[in-house]
């Protein structure tokens, strides 16, 4: 969803989750090679970017009071690698409408970087192309060049390779309904890809991993048997309660469920709405009342 009014955007800013995300190892620049067949979500935040004060200031605000807000904001930084690359610098007011949760494996701040990124093209009337606007994004994170495109997508490299999907296999996903949810524990992704360091025999081997993508594209592979993360052997040989919560909804409800991103989060596909509630229950209990359970779709049709 977008709006431009004069100066002003409000652009929705979606949450991701990695259908399939097989870190294969570790490189000499100390990122890792991965590959991730990622998706957006129809779930997210929403930014508003009004042009407005003196030239070079940002006025930035959230709704939510526990999102920093100065430099070490990602919106803050998207802003100023903005102005280094363009020279434009017009005085912002930034308003994040935050849905996502943080540090959850959702991609949340990536978003809110590439989509500051997206509005800023905009309103400066498009100075940068894609590429440019995608090199920008990864000197951010590596998670934010996928943000820029509103469409499933396989990332190779530490992220930034993007390999958009024919429309008829994106469009398998999109509309897809899931369910996720994620306790209130935090896990820090350096943490997580230095447990994979540690431990080389945990990464998967990428040859395997094209091949079974390939095998999904054409479509000798279903969905549900695609699902792997690297990173769930990590979290959960320390996380113990979440292997104990995927066996209970596989025997209990025969869903098929996987963490998202370094977690921890995590997603179930939902073949039948009415599968949601006995998922909530069943996720209340292991965890608690405040836990974050969202349904939701796959796709960016906001
Ligand atoms: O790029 P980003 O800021 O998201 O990376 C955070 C940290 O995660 C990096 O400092 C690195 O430790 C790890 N990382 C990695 N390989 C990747 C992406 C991230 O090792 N492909």
């Amino acid at each position: 969803m977008r709006v431009k009014t004069n100066s002003t955007m409000r652009l929705f800013s979606p949450a991701k989750v990695n259908l399939l995300l097989a870190v294969t190892g570790k490189r000499d620049d100390g990122f890792h090679d991965l590959v991730s067949l990622v998706t957006p979500l129809e779930f997210g935040d929403f930014i508003e970017v009004a042009v407005s004060g003196d030239a070079g200031s940002i006025q930035f605000t959230c709704s939510e009071s526990s999102v920093p807000l100065g430099a070490d904001n990602l919106v803050v930084q998207a802003v100023e690698a903005f102005r280094r690359g363009t020279g434009w610098d017009l005085g912002l007011n930034i308003h994040l409408e935050k849905h996502i949760p943080m540090e959850a494996g959702l991609g949340g701040g990536s978003s809110n970087a590439a989509t500051t990124l997206l509005a800023l093209n905009e309103l400066a009337e498009k100075p940068l192309e894609m590429e440019a606007l995608s090199e920008l994004a990864a000197t951010l994170g590596s998670d934010c060049p996928l943000f820029l495109h509103r469409a499933p997508l396989i990332m190779r490299g530490r992220g930034e390779q993007i390999e958009h999907l024919p429309a008829e296999v994106s469009g398998s996903l999109e509309g897809q309904a899931i369910a996720v949810f994620k306790p209130s524990i935090g896990i820090s992704t350096p943490w997580a890809y230095g447990v994979l360091a540690g431990h080389p025999s945990y990464y998967a081997d990428s040859v395997a991993v094209e091949n079974r993508l390939e095998s999904w594209r054409k479509g000798e592979l279903s969905l549900k048997d695609l699902l792997h993360n690297s990173f769930e052997r990590p979290v959960f040989e320390k996380f113990v309660a979440f292997p104990t919560l995927f066996d209970r909804i596989r025997s209990e409800l025969g869903l098929h469920l996987l963490m998202s991103g370094s977690g921890a989060s995590c997603f179930c596909l939902l073949p039948d709405m009415a599968m949601q509630e006995p998922l909530e229950v069943i996720v209340k209990d292991a965890f608690s009342d405040s836990v974050f359970f969202k349904v939701c779709r796959l796709g960016a049709n906001v």
